[in-house]
């Protein structure tokens, strides 16, 4: 049976006060839905006051992305091996908007993915399609490209230590969720894609559903039987809306 989790992306939000008020306002909700794994990640620069503030919490500490050298002489990256000081659990790696904005390649992706696990983190990994590939039918052979690019890299057996998060990028950001039946035809299929090389790893990965999760559309997804939980954007920077997806989860 595959826990429901339920993961708040921050991205580039934040500040000193909000950390303390948003993830003091979620502890309760998380505690009541005791049968739901929670998640916050938080930009890298409060990691360290969130850690502070998640203590004696069952909320887990996520990071946004990862650099895949640890330490030397690379001038403002981020290494997976110094999340371990800070309690950081989950760190995402290829996320859409990485893979946009930043330029990552599948190849790139699956060399943060590795570096992760390399730490004994766990590597949540975004995958999903433009609303082009969307719209040309292409939804299938994008999401199973950029898994095998992983599998290729490090093997089927890690995708059972990480989490898949399928997030079609026409939903991002746009308030435009995909149906529950359209994600659970992706998730499936993306399960199903999976069980050609190793049934257990497939039956066993969580597969998160992200794209405008709102607090009136989590159960619906949620009821699906291949969507083990979200990983939420906008809608978990606002506590009452965050938890009712937590709540929709218990
Ligand atoms: O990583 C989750 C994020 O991409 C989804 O954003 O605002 O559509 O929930 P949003």
């Amino acid at each position: 049976m595959r826990q429901t989790l339920v993961m708040g992306n921050w991205k580039l939000n934040g500040s000193k006060v909000m950390v303390s008020e948003l993830i003091s306002a979620l502890k309760a909700p998380a505690a009541e839905a005791a049968n739901v794994a929670v998640t916050v990640c938080p930009p890298v620069l409060f990691l360290a006051q969130a850690e502070t503030e998640l203590a004696g919490s069952n909320i887990a500490l996520g990071a946004q992305d990862a650099d895949v050298n640890t330490s030397g002489a690379f001038t403002g990256e981020n290494s997976p091996a110094m999340y371990r000081e800070f309690g950081v659990k989950y760190v995402l790696v290829g996320h859409s908007e990485r893979r946009t904005l930043h330029g990552e390649s599948d190849a790139m992706v699956a060399a943060k993915f590795a570096a992760v696990q390399e730490q004994q983190l766990v590597p949540v990994l975004c995958i999903g399609e433009t609303l082009e590939q969307f719209e040309a039918g292409d939804t299938q052979s994008v999401v199973e490209r950029q898994l095998q690019a992983v599998i290729e890299q490090c093997g089927i057996a890690a995708l059972g230590k990480a989490v898949i998060a399928y997030e079609p990028v026409w939903a991002i950001g746009t308030g435009k969720t995909a149906t529950p039946e359209i994600a659970q035809s992706v998730h499936s299929a993306i399960r199903a894609f999976l069980a050609k090389q190793d049934a257990d790893v497939a039956a066993g990965v969580q597969i998160l559903y992200g794209g405008s999760v709102k607090g009136d559309s989590a159960a619906g997804l949620f009821a699906m039987a291949d969507i083990d939980g979200a990983l939420v954007g906008g809608a978990a920077l606002n506590a009452d809306e965050f938890a009712a997806i937590i709540k929709a989860g218990a």
